[in-house]
């Protein structure tokens, strides 16, 4: 298995972890770090429905909380969707905090048809990168 495989499989694992009883719609995400390490996050629910984390803003902040610098990549995987699922809006606005320049997301379903997308494509046009830093 190579890592693009492996880290796949690391977000298919993880979705059947899912908090999802309101949408049951069920997706994993898996963070591929700089150092090569996975962290896996998955969407986490609330019966107050806007209190929703979603997979990829988890598997960030496990990874953060891990100690990661930087995101190679990260899968996605729902095996409620027969289509690849892209993030949402809030997810790739979270993913570009943490990004390497050259970062892709992997978007998959269950019908194993992935599509890789660089994260520059994904949010075109990213603002206040340059903020300073404390
Ligand atoms: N969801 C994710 O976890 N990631 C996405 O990319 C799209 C949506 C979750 C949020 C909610 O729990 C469920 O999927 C339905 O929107």
């Amino acid at each position: 298995m190579n890592n693009k495989e492996k880290l796949i499989s690391a977000a298919a694992e993880a979705a059947l972890k899912a908090y999802a009883p309101y949408s049951r719609f069920r997706v994993g995400a898996a963070v591929l770090a700089d150092d090569g390490t996975i962290y896996t996050g998955v969407n986490v629910e609330n019966r107050s429905y806007g209190l929703t984390i979603c997979a990829e803003r988890n598997a960030i902040a496990h990874a953060v909380s891990m100690g990661m610098k930087a995101v190679k990549a990260v899968a996605i995987y729902s095996p409620d969707s027969k289509e690849p699922l892209p993030p949402c809006g809030a997810c790739r606005q979270v993913i570009t905090e943490f990004s390497a320049p050259d970062a892709v997301v992997i978007c998959c379903g269950s019908n194993e048809n992935a599509v890789e997308i660089p994260v520059s494509e994904l949010y075109p046009m990213d603002s206040l990168h340059n903020l300073k830093k404390f």
